[in-house]
């Protein structure tokens, strides 16, 4: 693995040349007017991963979007590695906050990125992160220092939910066996303080319709005497929280894991800045749940957020109409213990008793998963461990996210093995954001990690 940092030195302009052509297509899952572009980007990866060495690779077809496999097996009683990302992206808007167009890639430099960041949509979640491991095993194949055998599983669904690689899971066991799940979908806390990912949070997703008079009404002369779907979505929005910002639909927190004070010192003990935070985002305080930290608030805390509100007229100058319905988008990130389709039930009943007389109430349950947490006394967490000790020569530091990607617990349900999270993005990376970007030191550094994760895991696996 040694001559790993030449061989970048080497390639790195094609690896980012390679990594900007992929950026190029708009591989936007959410919208369907993106679908020949999906297609295309699914040959794109497919063809990269040939390329890098694999002796077999498909394109597996889903009800939706398809799934990506490739792998090399070099010894059936060696270990495998099991490579999982996604080629689908965000979709950029709103586009006019973008200093460049989101599928014309350009280098940058910024304050944390002095070497330059990729700007693009995808840059780091997840292409320029997925590719990082196609050119790692690149590098494994053409030095023949692939210590172990390796599957790649990327898929095109992961932004809109994954609907359709559960029941891809449940037919491909075999196919997919392996001792360890590689991710790199994730963020660590700064350049020089590397970390590992060890918990992700659950989801449940949820759209609610309020509806009110059958019709859009003048707000003159209906005003005042029929309830204003509006007001009363925003109301019942509001009642979610208490002064202390507890959530307060009936049975919320019952299942919610609780950490020992020892556990809570242990993560207090990462480095993080208030005031750096505060300013990154031009906030004058941080806001949240009484008794709980900003670092404990997003990510071993449950949350419910508007992710989208709309109603009414919302064009140029003054319209006067009290709007027939009112809608809302709702997300509440959920923690260990925390039953997604129970959350989703709880939110709808308690959703449908607060409506009052006048309205009616839909709750749509959208998408949703589990929270996942990992140990870090597993031989995968271990094998992270050095082999970030041995790029970034320090002890990488086990921190729980706030994000989410649903699929990590059905992996460890359906194929039985844990995931490890290493992740090389920054969260001023501005993922889902306008201007999203990947630092290109980020994106070598993890090309250069990997490598020596399937060297010591294939060690002390064996
Ligand atoms: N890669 C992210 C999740 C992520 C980012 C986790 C940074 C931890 C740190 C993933 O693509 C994502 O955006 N997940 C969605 C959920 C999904 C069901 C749409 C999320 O977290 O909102
Ligand atoms: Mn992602
Ligand atoms: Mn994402």
């Amino acid at each position: 693995m040694q001559n790993i940092k030449s061989y970048i030195n080497t390639h790195q302009q094609r690896f980012i040349d390679e990594l900007i052509a992929l950026l190029r297509i708009p591989s936007i899952s959410a919208d369907s007017t993106y679908k020949d572009d999906m297609l295309k980007t699914a040959d794109a990866v497919k063809n990269s991963l040939k390329d890098a060495g694999c002796d077999h690779v498909e394109i597996c077809e889903t009800d939706g979007y398809p799934i990506v496999y490739g792998e090399k097996i070099i010894d059936p009683n060696l270990p495998t590695v099991l490579v999982y990302g996604h080629y689908d992206v965000q979709p950029p808007d709103p586009l006019d906050l973008w200093h460049s167009p989101p599928f014309e890639p350009v280098i940058q430099t910024t304050d944390l990125h002095p070497d330059g960041a990729i700007f693009a949509r995808g840059a780091c979640d997840d292409k320029g992160q997925m590719y990082m491991h196609v050119k790692a095993l690149e590098y494994m194949t053409k030095h023949d220092v692939l210590p172990c055998n390796v599957k790649f599983m990327i898929e095109g669904e992961e932004e809109v939910g994954s609907e359709n690689l559960a029941p891809f899971l449940a037919n491909n066991r075999d196919k997919l066996k392996n001792d360890v799940i590689l991710i790199s979908d994730t963020g660590m806390i700064a350049k020089d303080v590397p970390s590992i990912t060890t918990g992700l949070r659950g989801l449940s997703y949820v759209e609610v319709e309020v509806t009110g008079p059958n019709r859009d009404l003048h707000s003159g002369l209906y005003g005042g005497a029929v309830a204003n779907p509006v007001n009363v979505l925003t109301k019942m929005i509001a009642s979610l929280h208490d002064e202390n910002k507890h959530i307060t639909i009936p049975g919320f927190y019952d299942q919610v894991e609780v950490l020992s004070d020892a556990e809570r010192a242990e993560m207090a003990k990462a480095p993080f800045s208030l005031d750096a935070y505060k300013k990154a985002l031009d906030i004058e305080a941080v806001y949240g749940e009484e008794g709980y930290t900003t670092n404990e608030r997003n990510s071993i805390r449950p949350t419910l957020d508007v992710n989208g509100i709309w109603g009414g007229y919302i064009g140029e100058g003054a319209k006067t109409v009290i709007a027939s319905k009112a809608f809302a988008k709702i997300s509440m990130r959920l923690v260990p213990h925390q039953d997604w389709d129970e959350i989703t039930q709880l939110f709808k009943s308690h959703f449908e008793r607060i409506a009052p007389k006048g309205v009616k109430v839909k709750v749509m349950p959208h998408h949703g998963g589990q929270a996942y947490v990992t140990p870090i006394d597993s031989i995968g967490y271990q094998a992270a461990s050095k082999a970030y000790e041995e790029t970034f020569g320090k002890t990488p530091i086990p921190q729980r996210s706030g994000g989410s990607i649903p699929i990590v617990s059905l992996f460890e349900q359906e194929l039985k093995s844990k995931t490890i999270l290493m992740g090389f993005g920054l969260d001023s990376d501005a993922i889902h954001s306008p201007n999203e970007h990947f630092g290109i030191w980020n994106y070598l550094k993890g090309i250069e990690t990997i490598p020596w994760f399937y060297k010591y895991f294939t060690e002390l696996k064996t």
